[in-house]
């Protein structure tokens, strides 16, 4: 398990999804879905089965990582995934996600967990990797800017939430 230091000197722990996170994971969802409308979670969603909730502990084309705090509540996630790995001309292609509950926001935690993901991506061979964040989103968009991401693309009107339209930006790294 790896130790991560806040800038604010708070320590956190980093180290992959664990089958024993079940509940754990849920809760940190369900915490997240009061506290932004910048990821798709939304107060009231059902939670995840535990089979799909396995399912994603065991696949080597994707990969997700947690922050643990002293008192062992997961307080952010980072992912990553090769949506067709298994088609020839798409295999290149990898998504991911990250979040963060508010109190461990502007830390240093994306920085970090955005370097392990191009990591990961690096060592499976991925060319191209993609995410889309609503355009509101700055401090996202400023974390995906400052990780080499270029702005590639708007969709308009791609999320309705509490009575307003909400546009999304495609982003993407190409690796070298
Ligand atoms: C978006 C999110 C993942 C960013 O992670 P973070 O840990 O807050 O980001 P960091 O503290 O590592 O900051 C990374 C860089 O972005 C900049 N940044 C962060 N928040 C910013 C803000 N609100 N405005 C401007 N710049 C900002 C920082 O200055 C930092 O730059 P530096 O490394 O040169 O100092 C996090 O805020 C979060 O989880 N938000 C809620 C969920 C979410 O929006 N997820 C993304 C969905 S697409």
């Amino acid at each position: 398990m790896e130790e991560f230091y806040l800038k604010d000197g708070r320590k956190v722990y980093v180290r992959p999804l664990e089958a024993g996170d079940f509940e754990g994971f849920c809760c940190f969802f369900e915490q997240l879905a009061e506290e932004t409308i910048y990821t798709n979670q939304y107060p009231g969603r059902p939670r995840k089965s535990q089979e799909a909730y396995n399912a994603q502990l065991y696949s080597e084309n994707f990969c997700r990582w947690v922050a643990i705090d002293e008192n062992g509540a997961i307080v952010g996630t980072c992912s990553i995934g090769i949506e067709r790995a298994d088609h020839p001309w798409l295999k290149h292609g990898a998504g991911f996600g990250i979040m963060f509950l508010k109190e461990y926001t502007g830390q240093g935690l994306g920085r970090f967990f955005m370097q392990k993901m191009e990591q990961w991506a690096r060592d499976k061979g991925v060319h191209r990797i993609s995410a889309e964040v609503r355009a509101k989103n700055v401090a996202a968009l400023a974390l995906y800017l400052k990780c080499g991401f270029v702005v590639e693309g708007l969709a308009r009107h791609a999320a309705f939430i509490n009575n307003e339209w909400h546009d999304h930006y495609y982003i993407s790294k190409i690796l070298d």
